[in-house]
């Protein structure tokens, strides 16, 4: 299996603060990988590095294959704004505020990148979009104004929007966070279906705990800037080692760690071992 990102030896500080020392991580291509960690152990930073939201100092970053810095690269991301531009299209995020375009429709918000920045025509752009905005559920809201959206169908959207740009990655960044509790399960359902269905890579930093170990293949530990343990989720949810591990998720759950229990494996022993990696239909976002 090919890793589709993969970071050697990645430093990154704000000022004088070390947030990633020789962060050495790899991500498979299709993988579903979950972050997870304490608050500013630097999952975001992770991420938002992935998406050139972010510089690193040293070390090297690719993402299938291309680099992120270019040799003799100047600039604070060592590289000029066309190979940015390259790297940016591969990778698709999703926040905890959707940051939708307030003055767009939805069909418009959904299409206004491919149109801008793929150069599709306002015809291919309008039947993606349409096809995704099935996909969440959504159809009938293409003419709706987020403000007229709920916080979750908002979110779907921003999923939609995300996806029309054909990402080889997507990073979700706490995507269920900033919702009320009765709006979380609708979003955690369409990246669920993402999940099952479509052979994208995911790179997700979620508290939902119950939902990371539905979906993950591997779960990361995170604290301060290195990954401490990391396994399928069945395993490090369920039986964690490392005592990072073991304090984190007792305080997450609140009901001590086994409190995600054994019971999903011996419902369906094939998904505990599921391999990571194609699931199939990748008709809507494959690249290219
Ligand atoms: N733009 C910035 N400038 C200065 N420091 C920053 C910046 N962004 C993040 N940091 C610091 O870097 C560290 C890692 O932050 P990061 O946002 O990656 O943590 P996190 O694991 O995502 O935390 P949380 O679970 O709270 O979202 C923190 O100490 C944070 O204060
Ligand atoms: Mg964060």
């Amino acid at each position: 299996m090919t890793d589709i990102i993969e970071f050697k030896n990645v430093s990154k500080s704000f000022g004088t603060l070390r947030v990633l020392e020789d962060f050495d991580f790899k991500v498979r291509k299709g993988e579903k990988v979950t972050l997870i960690g304490p608050s500013g152990s630097g999952k975001s930073t992770v991420l938002r590095i992935l998406m050139t939201l972010e510089p690193f100092q040293d070390g090297s970053i690719t993402i299938d294959g291309t680099s992120y810095h270019q040799p003799g690269g100047k600039g604070p991301f060592k590289a000029n704004a066309r190979h940015l531009f390259d790297i940016r299209k591969r990778v698709g995020m999703l926040f905890q505020h959707f940051n939708l375009f307030p003055h767009m429709t939805v069909l418009r918000n959904i299409t206004e990148a491919p149109v801008s920045v793929l150069k599709l025509s306002r015809a291919e752009a309008d039947e993606r979009a349409r096809e995704l905005l099935s996909m969440v559920g959504l159809e009938d809201k293409a003419s709706s104004f987020p403000a007229q959206l709920s916080g979750g169908q908002q979110q779907r959207v921003a999923i939609a929007r995300a996806l029309a740009m054909r990402p080889s990655v997507l990073l979700f960044d706490e995507p269920t966070s900033a919702l009320d509790p009765e709006l979380v399960g609708e979003v955690l359902n369409v990246i669920r279906k993402l999940a099952a269905e479509h052979d994208l890579t995911m790179l997700m930093v979620t508290h939902e705990m119950r939902f990371a170990r539905e979906i993950s293949d591997r779960v990361c530990m995170f604290d301060r800037g290195k990954i401490v343990e990391e396994g399928r989720p069945s395993e490090l949810l369920v039986r964690p080692s490392h005592p990072r591990t073991v304090s984190f998720l007792g305080a997450v759950l609140g009901e001590g760690v086994g409190g995600l229990g054994d019971d999903g494996d011996q419902a369906d022993p094939a998904r505990a071992e599921k391999p990571p990696g194609p699931r199939g239909d990748t008709k809507l976002f494959a690249a290219g």
